[in-house]
């Protein structure tokens, strides 16, 4: 599995996740859940008309966490808007639920991928071990 594929799988497994950004000073974090490894890059999904798209528009710097069976995840680096249709459906064909709420073509659905990124597996017995992608 590529170590792209394994940061997916546990936020996938997870089911939840804490997205943090910055908003001037001050953080900001929400629960998220949405993820996908799609032309190699990781993504999430949110909405344009959100808080945090607009954070993210102004600076793309933000952290996730998830924890699932005693370890954690952060993945720590850069969300880049990402207007590819493809990534689009592949997300609403992974996630069908977000059909209700979302379509590829509504100018609102955003796709958003890691760039400069750190994804980091801790546990409070083993060593970290850190993803770079
Ligand atoms: C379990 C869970 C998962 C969620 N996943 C997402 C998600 O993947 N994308 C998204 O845009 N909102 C998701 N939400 C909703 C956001 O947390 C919510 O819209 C939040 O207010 C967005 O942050 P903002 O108000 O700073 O824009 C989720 C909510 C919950 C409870």
């Amino acid at each position: 599995m590529a170590a792209i594929e394994k940061v997916c799988k546990f936020l996938d497994e997870a089911g939840t996740y804490s997205l943090a950004t910055v908003e001037g000073a001050p953080p900001r974090v929400r629960p998220f859940g949405t993820a996908l490894v799609y032309g190699g890059k990781l993504y999430i999904q949110t909405g344009k008309v959100k808080s945090v798209s607009k954070q993210l528009a102004r600076n793309p710097k933000a952290e996730i966490c998830a924890f699932k069976d005693g370890k954690w995840l952060r993945v720590a680096g850069e969300l880049v808007n990402d207007d590819d249709r493809g990534a689009k459906v592949a997300m609403l064909e992974k996630m069908p639920s977000l059909k209700a709420m979302y379509s590829p073509d509504d100018g609102n659905m955003q796709m958003l991928y890691f760039r400069n990124a750190a994804a980091t597996f801790s546990s409070f017995t083993e060593a970290p071990e850190t993803i770079c992608f």
